[in-house]
C-alpha cells in the first residue's frame, strides 16, 4: 500500500503486528498510576471501542500492559510505518486542499525532528499532545482524506467525533482540548481523565497543529530581551557591552543566548546540567562554554572592554554568579531567570553548594531535605538579586514562577503592599504594554509547497509590506515595526527552520492582514504555492491566563476567560480553516484558557475575504478587551483602528480620578 492508500485507510482492516519500542526514541515520562481497578477496566473498555470485537482479546492485555507501564494507552502497535513529516500539500490524498493543509500540519507536529516524544504523540512541553493515541491519528487522517468542503470534523481532545455536514464558509475542523467542568479541572483530575482516554492536555500549539519548532521561542525571547534593555537605556544607547544575566539552557530557556546575540548584548546563562549546556554549545545556540568562576569573570571583563556581542554558558549554579558579581561590583544591566520553578521539587531548580548528582539523589531518596535546600537557595538567590537591583539592575520574572516560589520560601520579594511582587513579570512590563496592547503578537505561516524558495519569497514579501506600513505608522509603534523588519530580514540567516517551511513574525492587525493579502496575491500570480497562516496562542487575544498573557490586565477581569472563548467563536465564523480552544497550556491545566486558528491561503478571492475578516477580529478582539481594562496603549490602538475601520464600534472606558475613590470607604 502506498502512502496515500495508507492515509485513506484509517484503522487498518487487518490487525497490525505488535511493534518493538524504537531504541533511540525519546520516551515520554511515565505518568501517575492514578486509576482504581474499576477505572482501569473503564480505560480498557474505552480504548477497545476503536476496534472490531474480534481484536479485543489480543489488544486488551496489551493495552492493560501499556496502562500499567506508562500510565496511558498509546496504542503503539497502530503507529503507521510510513515516515511522518510535513510533505508538500500535493502529496496528501484529499478532496479539499484545506483538509490536505491540516494533514501537513498534523504530520509536522508529529515529525520526530520536531516532536519531543513522537511515539506518544507529544509535541512539546512534556505533555503537549496532538492525539491521545494512534487510533485517533489514523481515524482523523482518514476523515480528512474523505471530507468535502461542505463538512466539518469535530475533535474532542484528539478524538474524532465525526464529520458533520456544514458549508464552504465553515471551518473544516473544530478542536477542543482539555475542556472540563471547572470544578473538575485540578491537576490530578487531568491525570485521571487523560488516563481514562477522555481528555488530553493540548498545550498551546501542540493540540492545534501550529507548532513550528524553536523558532517561535527565539523570536519571542528576542523581543523580550530587546525591550528589557530599552526600559533602561537612554536614547541612542545600545545593548553593546551590557550584561544580560539569566539561568537555564533547557527546552525554552536555551533560546536566551541566541536571543541575546540578536539583541546585541553580553549574555550569561548559568546551567547546572553540563549536558544541557554542552548540547546548546554544540548546536551553536551559545558561543562560549565556561565551568570556572575566575575564567567567567575575566571573559566577561574582556567582552565588556571590547563591547563584544557574545553569549556565555556558565556550567554552575546561577546564585554563584549573582553573589560573586555583587562582590566584584560587576554591573548587571538586565537580569531574569528561566529555571523550571513551575516544578521546583522534581529537578526544575537546583540548590547551590550541592553537586548535580547529589541533588538528583536527594530528589529520589530524601525529598524533604531537597525541598529545604531549594528554599534556602531561593532566599539567597532573591537576596543577591535585591542587592543588584538596589544598584540599578532591571530584573523581570520570566513566567517561570520564580517570584512565586521565592515568596513561598520566605524570600524578600514582596512589594510594600504585601500583595504584589516587587518585580514585574515579562508580560506585565514588556510583552503586555509594548506588544500585545498594540496588537503585536506571534503571527506565523507555513509554505505548504514545502519549498525553501517559497519561504524566501514570503520573507521578502513580508519585509516589503512592513517597510511600507512603517513609513506611515505613528511614533508609538515605530520601534516594534523596526524590530520586526530587522527580524524578518535576518530570519533566513538565523537558520531556524526545523520541520515545515515556517516563519514567525510579530505583527499587529494591519501588518498581519496586509502580509497575508500580499501572500494571497503572490499565490494567485503563481509565484508561490499555498500558505497556511496561524499564530502562537501566547498572543493578544487568544489566551486568558492571569499570571502570564493577561497578567497586565488590572480591572479584575484577568480571572475571566471570555476573551479566549469569544476569540475562538469569532474566528470560526469569519473564515478560519480550523480553530481550537484549550484548557491549559504553558502554565498548567485549569490555569489558562487559550485558543488559536489555522487558515489556508490558496490565492482565491474567497481566501482574501476570509483573511481580511478573520485576522481583523482575531487581533482587535484582544485590543478591545485590553482597552476596556484601561490599558493606555490599547486605548490608543483601538481608537486608531476605529478611525481606520468605520464599522468597528468599541465601548471605551471613562477614566475615574483617584481622589474620588480615596474617601469612599
Ligand atoms: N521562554 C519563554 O518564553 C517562557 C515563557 C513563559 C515561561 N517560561 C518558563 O521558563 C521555564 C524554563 O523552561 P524550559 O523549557 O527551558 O525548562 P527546562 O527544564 O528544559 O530548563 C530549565 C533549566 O534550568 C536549569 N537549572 C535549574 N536550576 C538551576 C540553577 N539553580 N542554576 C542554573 N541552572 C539551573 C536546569 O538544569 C534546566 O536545564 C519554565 O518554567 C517555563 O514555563 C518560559
Amino acid at each position: 500500500m502506498n502512502f496515500k492508500e495508507q492515509i485513506a485507510q484509517g484503522i487498518p482492516t487487518e490487525i497490525p503486528v505488535k511493534r518493538a519500542y524504537p531504541a533511540n526514541a525519546n520516551k515520554a515520562p511515565k505518568r501517575k498510576d492514578i486509576l482504581s481497578i474499576e477505572e482501569k477496566q473503564l480505560a480498557i473498555r474505552n480504548a477497545l471501542r476503536y476496534f472490531p470485537e474480534n481484536w479485543h482479546e489480543e489488544l486488551a492485555s496489551e493495552f492493560a500492559e501499556e496502562l500499567k507501564e506508562f500510565g496511558r494507552i498509546y496504542m503503539y502497535r497502530f503507529k503507521p510505518d510510513y515516515k511522518i513529516h510535513a510533505r508538500s500539500i500535493s502529496e496528501y490524498p484529499a478532496k479539499t486542499s484545506q483538509a490536505a493543509a491540516l494533514m501537513l500540519m498534523i504530520q509536522n507536529n508529529l515529525d520526530p525532528a520536531v516532536a519531543q516524544h513522537p511515539e506518544e504523540l507529544i509535541t512539546y512541553g512534556g505533555n503537549g499532545a496532538v492525539f491521545q493515541n494512534w487510533a485517533q491519528y489514523l481515524l482523523v487522517m482518514h476523515y480528512l482524506s474523505i471530507m468535502t468542503d461542505e463538512q466539518t470534523l469535530h475533535l474532542y481532545s484528539g478524538h474524532p467525533m465525526g464529520l458533520f455536514p456544514s458549508s464552504k464558509n465553515a471551518p473544516r475542523v473544530i478542536v477542543s482540548n482539555g475542556m472540563m467542568i471547572p470544578n473538575y479541572s485540578q491537576p490530578d483530575d487531568w491525570e485521571k481523565f487523560n488516563a481514562l482516554g477522555v481528555t488530553q492536555y493540548g498545550q498551546m500549539t501542540a493540540g492545534s497543529f501550529m507548532y513550528i519548532g524553536p523558532q517561535g521561542i527565539v523570536h519571542g525571547t528576542t523581543i523580550t530581551v530587546m525591550n528589557a534593555f530599552r526600559k533602561i537605556l537612554s536614547k541612542g544607547e545600545t545593548p553593546a557591552g551590557k550584561i544580560f544575566l539569566t539561568a537555564g539552557l533547557g527546552g525554552m530557556s536555551g533560546a536566551q543566548p541566541k536571543a541575546g546575540n540578536i539583541a546585541g548584548c553580553i549574555t550569561i546563562a548559568a546551567e547546572v546540567n553540563s549536558k544541557a549546556a554542552t548540547k546548546r554549545h554544540e548546536q551553536g545556540w551559545v558561543d562560549v562554554l565556561i565551568d570556572n568562576m575566575d575564567e567567567l569573570l575575566s571573559r566577561v571583563r574582556q567582552a565588556q572592554a571590547t563591547n563584544e556581542v557574545v553569549s556565555i554558558a556558565y556550567i554552575g549554579n546561577i546564585v554563584e554568579i549573582w553573589e560573586r558579581f555583587d562582590v566584584e561590583n560587576i554591573h548587571i544591566h538586565v537580569g531574569s531567570d528561566q529555571t523550571s520553578l513551575h516544578i521546583p521539587w522534581t529537578g526544575g531548580y537546583y540548590p547551590i553548594d550541592i553537586s548535580y548528582e547529589e541533588s538528583n539523589r536527594l530528589i529520589r531518596e530524601e525529598p524533604a531535605i531537597f525541598k529545604n535546600k531549594v528554599q534556602e537557595t531561593l532566599r539567597r538567590h532573591a537576596a543577591a538579586i535585591n542587592n543588584h537591583t538596589a544598584k540599578g539592575t532591571y530584573f523581570f520574572d520570566y513566567g517561570n514562577a520564580f517570584l512565586l516560589e521565592a515568596s513561598r520560601a520566605g524570600a524578600d520579594v514582596m512589594a510594600d503592599n504585601k500583595i504584589d511582587f516587587r518585580y514585574a513579570s515579562y508580560v506585565q512590563d514588556i510583552l503586555g504594554p509594548m506588544c500585545f496592547d498594540y496588537g503585536f503578537g506571534p503571527f506565523r505561516w507555513v509554505c505548504a509547497s514545502g519549498k525553501p524558495e517559497d519561504l524566501d519569497a514570503t520573507d521578502n514579501i513580508a519585509a516589503a509590506v512592513l517597510q511600507e506600513i512603517m513609513e506611515n505608522s505613528p511614533e508609538e509603534i515605530q520601534l516594534q515595526m523596526q524590530d520586526n523588519i530587522t527580524w524578518i530580514k535576518d530570519a533566513k540567516k538565523n537558520k531556524m527552520v526545523v520541520g515545515s517551511q515556517a516563519r514567525i513574525l510579530y505583527a499587529d492587525a494591519e501588518g498581519r492582514t496586509k502580509i497575508a493579502e500580499a501572500f494571497n496575491n503572490a499565490i494567485a500570480a503563481g509565484k508561490i504555492g499555498p500558505v497556511v497562516l496561524g499564530r502562537d496562542h501566547h498572543d493578544v487575544s487568544g489566551t486568558d491566563s492571569p499570571y502570564r498573557e493577561t497578567s497586565n490586565i488590572y480591572d479584575g477581569s484577568k480571572f475571566t476567560a471570555d476573551m479566549a472563548i469569544h476569540n475562538v467563536i469569532g474566528d470560526s465564523f469569519r473564515g478560519a480553516t480550523w480553530v481550537s480552544i484549550h484548557n491549559g497550556g504553558g502554565v498548567g491545566w485549569g490555569e489558562v484558557m487559550n485558543g488559536g486558528f489555522g487558515m489556508l491561503l490558496d490565492g482565491t478571492k474567497e481566501a482574501e475575504a476570509r483573511l481580511k475578516s478573520m485576522l481583523f477580529y482575531d487581533v482587535n478582539n484582544g485590543i478591545a478587551r485590553r482597552s476596556w481594562a484601561r490599558n493606555d496603549e490599547a486605548i490608543f490602538a483601538i481608537k486608531r483602528e476605529m478611525e481606520r475601520s468605520p464599522t468597528l464600534k468599541v465601548t471605551l472606558p471613562n477614566l475615574v480620578k483617584d481622589e474620588l475613590l480615596n474617601d469612599l470607604f
